[in-house]
């Protein structure tokens, strides 16, 4: 049996947080200085087109508390209009926050950019990044399919919109913001259902609540002065790290400060709810964002997971792999509804947890918009290989299982962990007793 037990203070910076940080600095002027980038490959990718489109950006990494190594990332910019035109197509890999948020900045740049990511991401939808954007009167031109390469012919003078979200997407919202931030005029969004909400928090942008909907403005041509941003620890990647905790047998483990954000961390209310033995302390504001840490102990016995709330689908949405194999090992069963937007994912993340799970001798059923597992009906007795589908949370979603419960999993390409959690194995191994 497999026991882990201490304190957690290694979890990468949370990655919403730093793609924001690393664009809002982008757009600011002045000089902006971010403690706790995070090192994912993602993340990584968004410095990286930044730069080759003419951004100043001096990263390294230093000593903090403990000993423990952070990356302090500082970005010079002279505000919204500091881009150049790139030389390169922009490869923005397997982030498609990357390639969704930056074509809101630069529909709004006065030259021509294209922006490429690896396999997975060329399949993934962008007629959503384009349909604000045309209607905010700019020239985008994607693949027949509504996929990239999405090419930009930009322009400084955008139109101010007011946009009602077509799906609960934080990476819509957030480029329909940053183009509008260049807009001649005030733009609005509107969401019915809410998604993360960091870039409304880090730009300090005003919203109102109406008949159930939320209307955030957008102040055009309005210049932003740098100022300096703190990277709380990754909920999404804490959630793992729950779910090993709750599922191996006599575990106990402290995760020290977590981004708790209200539109983050509905995974961990979902679990309270069903019983598991969570407990969230020293909770704190910094930088506008609620920070905590999160006290984990096994728990046998929690009750089976059914999610089908529009609204905490939206502010799970990442968590739902974990979540979903976490209720099939603890309790045998798992059912989802109205999560069409998980076959969207890094990969279709409803047909990998299934594929997976009914190698994993799990009884399963899919819909066009979520799946049930109903109970394991055999357990392998030859190690089975499971398949990442190239997709960071699927791999660590089933790599905690197998850590937790039985021996470790054979898992494709497991490298791809690296997309958001670098040092996922090597927190593990230091975790186990
Ligand atoms: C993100 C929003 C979500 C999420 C993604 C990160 C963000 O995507 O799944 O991992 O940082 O805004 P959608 O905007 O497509 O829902």
């Amino acid at each position: 049996m497999r026991v882990f037990k201490g304190e957690v203070t290694t979890l990468p910076p949370d990655k919403s947080i730093s793609h924001r940080a690393a664009l809002i600095g982008a757009l600011s002027e002045g000089t902006t200085e971010i403690t706790n980038f995070s090192g994912g490959f993602d993340n990584q990718s968004t410095l990286s087109v930044l730069q080759h489109a003419g951004i100043a950006i001096h990263q390294e990494e230093i000593a903090g508390p403990h000993g423990r190594p952070f990356r302090r990332v500082v970005i010079d910019s002279q505000g919204l209009w500091s881009f150049r035109p790139p030389e390169v197509a922009l490869m923005c890999n397997n982030s498609g926050s990357t390639m969704r948020m930056f074509a809101g900045i630069l529909a709004a740049q006065p030259f021509r950019s294209e922006l490429i990511g690896d396999s997975s991401l060329m399949k993934r939808p962008m007629k959503r990044v384009a349909d604000p954007l045309r209607l905010m009167g700019a020239d985008i031109e994607l693949s027949e399919a509504g996929t990239a390469p999405v090419r930009i012919n930009g322009m400084r003078d955008l139109k101010p919109i007011t946009y009602t979200l077509p799906v609960p997407s934080a990476q819509v919202k957030s480029l329909v913001a940053f183009a509008a931030l260049h807009a001649d005029g005030e733009s609005r969004i509107i969401e019915s259902v809410l998604s993360r909400d960091h870039t409304e928090v880090m730009l300090g942008l005003e919203s109102v609540e109406e008949a159930g909907q939320r209307i955030i403005v957008v102040p055009g041509r309005k210049q932003i002065s740098a100022k300096p941003f703190y990277i709380p620890a990754d909920p999404s990647a804490a959630c793992f790290i729950v779910a090993l905790g709750l599922l191996a047998r006599g575990s106990e483990l402290m995760i020290r400060d977590v981004c708790l954000n209200p539109t983050r961390a509905a995974f961990l209310d979902i679990l309270i709810a069903a019983g598991a033995g969570l407990r969230i302390e020293n909770e704190r504001i910094i930088g506008g964002e609620r920070i905590g840490d999160i006290l984990v102990k096994s728990s046998s016995d929690i009750d089976p997971l059914f999610i089908s709330d529009p609204q905490v689908i939206a502010i799970a949405i990442d968590e739902i792999p974990m979540l979903a194999v976490l209720s099939a090992f603890a309790t045998g069963h798992f059912e989802l509804h109205n999560a069409k937007e998980l076959r969207t994912k890094e990969s279709d993340r409803i047909d990998a947890l299934v594929v997976n799970l009914e190698r994993l001798g799990f009884s399963c059923e899919q819909y066009p918009d979520g799946f049930v597992v109903k109970g394991r009906t055999r357990v392998p007795s030859e190690t089975v290989e499971l398949e990442s589908f190239d997709d960071h949370r699927i791999a660590m979603s089933f790599a905690i299982a197998g850590r937790a419960t039985e021996s470790d999993f054979d898992i494709t390409d497991i490298e791809v962990v690296g997309v958001s959690f670098p040092n996922f194995f090597e927190l593990l191994d230091s975790l186990e007793v």
